[in-house]
């Protein structure tokens, strides 16, 4: 090792050690003059006068590798059965169950890079290629392109967000390529300062009294993530500007704030939901239920490394060396364990002591005890709705309270999935915080147990012996499933659950990528 590096390494342990890098003693972050237009957007203009970073962001493309839980292949999430490309050993075989009725159930991939951004939502089964206008907002594009600023201005606040999300498809609108997640997203282009376009970003920290014009570099470093690798949802007109995406923080980032902001904030009309926030009414318990989404700054912030002031970037973006010499930050945003290299840029920085696979078994291990709590946090949410299905539908001797404990019950399967759902769509598989990770795996099995509880209770026990056993044999796993699935009547019967969907209306694919078909 040089002695160069070895100075910043003790420089940054003793920063560590210290715990707080006061602002003052921070290195200047890096101010250019590009001569680009205020609102250049494109990646690979704004690439062209950063080619080694721009050779990193390049890497992005890279789709093939896997590490023991996550990486670059796009599984089907659902999908343990298959082997790699369509399924994967780590999968739920659950999700579509579990988030039946909502577009979630048609196809959910692992990440992929952000240069894919673009042309895996074009592709997902989510947005609808068989109808003019694809079925959700344009809301949708918010986390995949720089382009937002834009469109907002062009068409207002007040309008942009529930427009169709098809309104935006073609390549006069966007293109895959230069518009994908890139340079204008975290950096004005002008200075290459770090900067924040994201609305919901922006404004949720104006609401906390914060700006992130005021904050540091080493905060940057992490806010830059957050205007995407967060929880979030659509707002409902009667709040503001329909569509519009919002982050669920006013009470705090940890599950119990976020579910308890849950509690306002939406429409429910249900006795005993009055005024709650839902994504969709499971059509098996009829719970309300809230679809978490990737909720890693809300997970890291408080973990081990998120307190220390570890930032995504130190990790997710470690300086490396392009041809040989000059040191600059990774743009290749992906796992960290996909080679030795990688960890050792990544973690040995800081973790000098310890070998490549030491480091990486430790992940390893928080990763499999939290994925065995998270699969039976997920089949209790699936015994959940069963248990209020049967309760909903029980005609026999009822509870004198049944009204009253089938709200609790509803309550409780909405909470369970909640909690399980947090720790799910969160990409880590419990790394960035393993306390907060197993404490949440927790929460939901307690949830849902008791909605069983409730349940059972409603019926005076009636249904109990429906419960007994094997909950794969009860509820089996829906593996295949998907808008073109749920157009025919005959594959609603296969399935207990799927019987109460309604079937979608026949129709031919409209879209192909960027393309009208027909
Ligand atoms: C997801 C956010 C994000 C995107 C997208 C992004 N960057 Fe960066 N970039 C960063 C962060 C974080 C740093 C580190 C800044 C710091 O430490 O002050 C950085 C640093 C830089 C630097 C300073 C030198 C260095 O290597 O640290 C340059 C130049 C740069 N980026 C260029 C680009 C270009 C060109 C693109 C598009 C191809 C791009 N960035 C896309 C987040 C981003
Ligand atoms: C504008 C939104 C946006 C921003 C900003 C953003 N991401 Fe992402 N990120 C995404 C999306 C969307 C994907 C999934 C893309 C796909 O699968 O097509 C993704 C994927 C990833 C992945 C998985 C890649 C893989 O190989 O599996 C990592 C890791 C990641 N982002 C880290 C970061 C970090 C760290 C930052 C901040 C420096 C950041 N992202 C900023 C939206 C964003
Ligand atoms: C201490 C290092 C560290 C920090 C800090 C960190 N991460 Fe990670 N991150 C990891 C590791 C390790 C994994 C697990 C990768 C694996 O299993 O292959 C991971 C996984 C991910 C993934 C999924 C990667 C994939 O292959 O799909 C995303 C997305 C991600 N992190 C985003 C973030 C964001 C956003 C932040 C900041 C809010 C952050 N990370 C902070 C180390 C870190
Ligand atoms: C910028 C410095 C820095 C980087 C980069 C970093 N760490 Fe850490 N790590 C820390 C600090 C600080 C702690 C907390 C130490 C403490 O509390 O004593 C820590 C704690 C840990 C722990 C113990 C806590 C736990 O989560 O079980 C593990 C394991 C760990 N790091 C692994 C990694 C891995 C793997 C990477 C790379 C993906 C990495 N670290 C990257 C600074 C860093």
């Amino acid at each position: 090792m040089s002695r160069c590096s070895t100075l910043y390494l003790l420089l940054l342990a003793s920063c560590i050690a210290l715990f707080s890098c006061s602002e003052a003693e921070e290195p200047l972050a890096p101010k250019y003059k590009t001569g680009l237009a205020e609102k250049e957007l494109r990646n690979s203009v704004i690439g062209k006068e950063f080619p080694q970073q721009y050779a990193t962001y390049q890497r992005n493309n890279e789709s093939e590798i896997m590490t023991e839980y996550k990486g670059s292949v796009p599984f089907r999430k659902n999908d343990n059965v298959n082997p790699l490309p369509k399924g994967f050993k780590h999968a739920q075989p659950y999700l579509k169950n579990l988030w039946l009725g909502y577009p979630f159930s048609f196809e959910y991939n692992e990440a992929r890079g952000h240069t894919y951004a673009v042309k895996d939502i074009l592709e997902i089964d989510r947005i609808s290629r068989y109808d003019e206008k694809g079925g959700l907002p344009s809301t949708c594009w918010n986390c995949k392109t720089p382009k937002i600023p834009e469109w907002v201005e062009q068409h207002g606040d007040d309008k942009f967000w529930a427009m169709p999300f098809n309104t935006f498809r073609t390549a006069d609108k966007i293109s895959m390529n230069d518009h994908t997640i890139g340079c204008a997203n975290c950096h004005n282009p002008q200075t290459m300062e770090l900067a924040i376009t994201s609305f919901p970003l922006d404004e949720a920290l104006k609401r906390q009294g914060k700006d992130w014009r005021k904050m540091s570099r080493n905060e940057m470093r992490s806010l830059v993530c957050a205007q995407c690798h967060v929880e979030y949802y659509f707002q409902e007109a009667k709040y503001g500007p329909n569509r519009k995406p919002v982050f669920p923080w006013d009470d705090g980032m940890d599950p119990n704030q976020i579910y308890s902001y849950y509690k306002t904030h939406g429409i429910a009309e249900d006795k005993g939901f009055e005024g709650q926030f839902f994504d969709f009414r499971h059509p098996v318990s009829k719970s309300l239920i809230i679809k978490v989404q990737h909720p890693e700054y809300e997970t890291w912030y408080d973990g081990p490394h998120g307190a220390a002031g570890v930032s995504c970037a130190d990790c997710h973006m470690p300086y490396v060396r392009m041809d040989g010499k000059r040191k600059v930050s990774s743009h290749q945003w992906t796992s960290p364990l996909k080679t030795a290299d990688s960890v050792n840029n990544a973690c040995r920085q800081c973790h000098a002591d310890k070998t490549v696979d030491y480091l990486k078994e430790r992940v390893v291990y928080t990763q499999n005890k939290t994925f065995e709590n998270l699969l039976s946090a997920q089949d209790m949410s699936v015994r959940a709705h069963e248990a209020v299905r049967l309760a909903g539908e029980w005609s026999e001797s009822k509870n004198a309270d049944y009204d009253r404990l089938m709200v609790q019950a509803r309550e409780m399967v909405r909470k369970g999935q909640f909690y399980w759902d947090f720790l799910s769509a969160e990409n880590s598989v419990g790394f960035h915080n393993p306390v907060k990770a197993l404490d949440t795996a927790q929460k939901s099995l307690e949830a849902s147990q008791q909605a069983v509880a409730y349940a059972m209770q409603a019926t005076n026990y009636g249904i109990a012996p429906k419960l007994e056993g094997d909950i794969k044999e009860i509820v089996p796993p829906i593996l295949e499933w998907s808008r073109e699935k749920q157009m025919d009547k005959e594959n609603l019967e296969a399935h207990v659950w799927t019987k109460y969907l309604k079937p979608l209306p026949k129709a031919e694919p409209m879209w192909h990528l960027q393309d009208k078909i027909r």
